[in-house]
């Protein structure tokens, strides 16, 4: 059966990875998830103090980007792949609402953009991926067999990231939760570089009330029917 490439975009915490993960599983796909590609470079970032609150140096950030290695393995635990940055496996250190803070301010930075972008293109070369983020049908694979433009309400969005923060321990507030989303929004759809926008051929799903079940089978049908059409 001939592979695909599926791509996934839209808002933060939409439930994108969620159901990519279990898609992916299902179609014996590789699942990639770009934003734990920028926040890895945001990391990278605050470790060497070119991002802070009310500070980003970007021409530094720049002159380093050769020094950033990102790459996937695969997590036997889990069966999903973590994220390592140069070496060390970063796939908790990567979701604190702290990098979820300053990840979107580095993700304006077109040549962070240039640098996963060509690393995504280069795993998507031999197809059968199911690839989230912001500009994967757009930018990334703009000519994906599937593109789907997940959405939901903010309120429903901070709720399920405030759930999955207090589940990690990470004890923050709702209301912290909720403007952290509404800011990255702000960022990810006002950008020059690449805004978060719905590409012209991608199928909307609107989740706010879905079961995750629900969301799972419509969307594997939506494969399924781009499968045996490719
Ligand atoms: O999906 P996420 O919340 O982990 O993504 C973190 C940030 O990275 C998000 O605020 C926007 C940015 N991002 C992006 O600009 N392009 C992508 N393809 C993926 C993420």
């Amino acid at each position: 059966m001939k592979k695909i490439i599926i791509a996934i975009d839209g808002f933060s915490s939409t439930g994108k990875s969620t159901v990519a993960k279990q898609l992916a599983k299902a179609l014996g796909y590789v699942y990639i998830d770009t934003g734990a590609m920028y926040r890895a470079v945001t990391l990278f970032a605050m470790n060497h103090n070119l991002v802070g609150q009310g500070y980003l140096r970007e021409k530094e950030l720049e002159e380093k980007l050769s020094e950033i290695q990102i790459h996937f393995k695969l997590n036997p635990t889990t069966d999903v792949a973590d994220v390592y940055l140069n070496g060390e496996n970063v796939e908790r250190k990567v979701r604190t609402l702290e990098v979820s803070q300053y990840v979107s301010p580095i993700a304006t930075v077109s040549a962070v953009r240039r640098k996963l972008v060509e690393q995504q293109q280069k795993m998507g070369e031999e197809k059968g991926i199911v690839m989230d983020g912001r500009d994967i049908g757009t930018v990334v694979f703009p000519k994906a067999e599937l593109k789907l433009f997940m959405t939901a309400s903010a309120e429903k969005r901070a709720r399920r990231r405030h759930d999955e923060l207090l589940e990690r321990g990470e004890h923050v507030s709702y209301e912290d939760v909720l403007e952290n989303v509404v800011t990255r929004d702000k960022i990810d759809v006002s950008r020059e570089d690449s805004p978060l926008v719905k590409a012209e051929s991608a199928i909307e799903i609107d989740n706010s009330n879905l079961t995750l079940q629900e969301q799972f089978d419509k969307i594997l049908s939506l494969s399924k029917k781009s499968i045996s059409e490719a």
